[in-house]
């Protein structure tokens, strides 16, 4: 039975990587991820990682890695279909037996939930203005200095300390439970099956696209009561690692710089000190599509963080990735106050204006940073501040800014920039020699891991399979190299790929493209949990490789090419065995001088 591709999306949605996997394995935060024993091998040190910000897991150790649909099958040891089934179940999802017959058409169901919220919108900010229960959230907003007129451009509401006022209501305009359940509106008892407003008793955010639809919604409480917010999840409307708070305001504001913040807050009180171009992700860390978006509105950010030490350390998080595409980045120096909001409350928009126009570039701050630490004035300590300075602008890939730096850095320790720039230079070199052994070494594992199971023509060509490889995983990430290939921007097809794994994958991901659109998850359909690992994993190693991408992508379409022409010429120019074996014997000698071995 073919399952709709809507009805895949959803079970997807709506079963949890973290929560799912958290209920074989035990998991433990690291950073912004979580990590566990891996499930699929013995190890004594986790190295089984969940990804939940883009819902996949991957074990560093193994190499098992996929989504959640991967993970069920792998873990359970069932086929695709009973996997999904096991999930839908899970979430309170029924498969419809006729592919169409219960889902209908996506665009339609996205509308619904669209037309729902802005009722419930509508319903929240009743309660807020109108309503004697909206007594305490008025109190609340007005203690923190919203005025009224902020209050209505924002559309803030209050959610009733009641179960069932909002759900009835929608019930009443003709929404069903599970339009609402879907939408996150209304939960689902695990007992009784009943439905059950989500928010109550929260003053409420609503979250509005740049095309003005109310998307999802974001709740606080009003004492220090624990979740502080509740967000709506994805939903058919709404990925949250898409959309950005405030966007539909800030965006006619920021063409020379978007103020980037954590908080709903931080962004409201920004808005009403006249900084209209404030924006902040929503209850998650800033993902590559929501730097990818920035980058679409504005050239330069300016991230205004809590000056806590988590602050401080997404902030690095938020620099990487808006550097990779292309941002420039300064990053706010905020003292006396823990963020934006309580900035402003203390010291005034003129205050803030001022720190702004302060802002140190990325590299200032991390300088900043280094020189904090150590007391210069001491020999040894100059010394490793200089070591980690160096460090630092080793990972400038533009030659401009890395003579820029070392000279800064030079200044501010005193010591000649040349000498910085000529460490800076010796760790990059050795970086980049790094980068390319661990490259072969990982194109060596994965082939051990997999040639057997999964790709056994690889092992005939590893350039070009590791080739294929980099260009499936750069295909199954961005919707643009597809789009590339199907247009014939970049010529590219089934024929160029060399193994047979790599041909039928090249040419599932291009069928699924030009069918509505490419899942990763759509392809459990025609490749095993092995494959699809194996598939998971072309990706996590694509991951970082946004910088240059368009470059990458297009000089390995050469290369495959090349490689295939080298070997149809090697096949049909009739070596012998002995010139074969010799040939052979000579690209394993290159590519282990290359590797830096003798
Ligand atoms: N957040 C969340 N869930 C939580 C805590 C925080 O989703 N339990 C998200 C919210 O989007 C919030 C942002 O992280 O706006 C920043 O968190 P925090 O600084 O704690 O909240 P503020 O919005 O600054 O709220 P306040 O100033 O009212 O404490
Ligand atoms: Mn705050």
């Amino acid at each position: 039975m073919k399952i709709p591709r809507e009805v895949v999306e959803e079970i997807i949605r709506r079963n949890d990587i973290e929560q799912v996997i958290g209920s074989y394995v035990t998991l433990k935060p690291a950073g912004s991820n979580m990590v566990g024993l891996c499930p699929f091998h013995s190890e004594n040190s986790p190295s089984f990682t969940v990804f939940g910000s883009d819902d996949h897991f991957y074990c560093f150790g193994c190499g098992a890695g996929g989504d959640v649909i991967t993970f069920t099958m792998k873990m359970e040891n069932v086929d695709y279909p009973t996997a999904l089934e096991m999930l839908a179940r899970r979430a309170g999802i029924e498969i419809p037996q006729t592919a169409e017959s219960a889902y209908g058409d996506r665009g339609v169901k996205r509308e619904r939930v669209l037309k729902m919220n802005e009722a419930a919108a509508r319903f929240f900010r009743h309660c807020l203005t109108k309503e004697p229960c909206g007594e305490e959230a008025r109190q609340y907003f007005k203690k923190r200095g919203i005025t009224d007129g902020t209050s209505k451009q924002f559309y803030l509401g209050y959610a009733p300390n009641d179960f069932g006022k909002l759900t009835n209501y929608l019930k009443s305009l003709g929404f069903t439970e599970e339009e609402m359940i879907v939408g996150f509106l209304c939960g689902k008892s695990q007992k009784t099956g009943r439905a059950y407003d989500y928010f109550r008793n929260r003053v409420i955010f609503p979250i509005v696209d740049t095309s003005r639809n109310i998307v999802a919604f974001g709740g606080r409480v009003m004492d220090d009561s624990k979740p502080k917010y509740l967000n709506s999840s994805d939903t058919p409307a709404f990925k949250k690692s898409k959309n950005l708070f405030a966007l539909n305001y800030a965006k006619g504001f920021c063409a020379d710089q978007i103020i980037l913040c954590e908080g709903y807050m931080d962004v409201i009180a920004l808005h009403q000190a006249g900084f209209p171009n404030a924006v902040a992700t929503l209850g998650t860390a800033i993902t590559e599509e929501h730097a990818r978006i920035i980058s679409r509105y504005t050239k330069k950010v300016i991230i205004s963080y809590d000056s806590d030490e988590a602050g401080q350390k997404a902030a690095n998080k938020a620099m990487l990735l808006l550097g990779r595409v292309g941002v420039e980045v300064r990053v706010l120096k905020m003292e006396g106050a823990k963020d934006p909001d309580e900035f402003i409350k203390k010291k005034g928009a003129n205050a803030f204006k001022a720190l702004l126009s302060e802002s140190r570039t990325g590299f200032e701050y991390k300088l900043e940073a280094v020189l904090s630490k150590h007391d210069i004035s001491q020999v040894e300590e100059k010394r490793r501040a200089a070591e980690e300075i160096s460090a630092v602008i080793a990972n400038y890939h533009s030659t401009v800014e890395r003579e820029l730096y070392s000279k800064r850095a030079g200044e501010a320790l005193g010591i000649s920039a040349d000498a910085i720039g000529a460490d800076a230079e010796r760790l990059r070199k050795k970086k980049i020699r790094e980068i390319s052994i661990e490259q072969t070494r990982e194109a060596h594992a994965t082939l051990h891991q997999y040639s057997n199971k999964v790709n056994p023509d690889a092992a005939k060509n590893l350039r070009a399979a590791y080739a294929e490889e980099a260009l499936l995983g750069l295909m199954m990430i961005y919707p643009e190299y597809r789009e590339d290939i199907e247009r014939g921007r970049v010529e590219l097809s089934e024929s160029d790929f060399f193994t047979a794994f790599g041909k039928r994958a090249f040419t599932a991901i291009m069928e699924l493209h030009s069918s509505g659109g490419f899942v990763y998850a759509m392809l459990g359909e025609s490749f095993n949990p092995d494959e699809m690992s194996a598939l998971q994993d072309m990706q996590v190693r694509r991951r970082s490789l946004t910088e240059n991408g368009p470059e990458i992508f297009r000089s390995t379409a050469d290369i495959l090419k090349a490689e295939a022409q080298k070997q149809s010429a090697e096949e049909s120019g009739g070596l012998s065995l002995e010139e074969k074996l010799a040939l052979k014997r000579k690209k394993l000698e290159e590519a282990r001088k290359k590797r830096g071995e003798n």
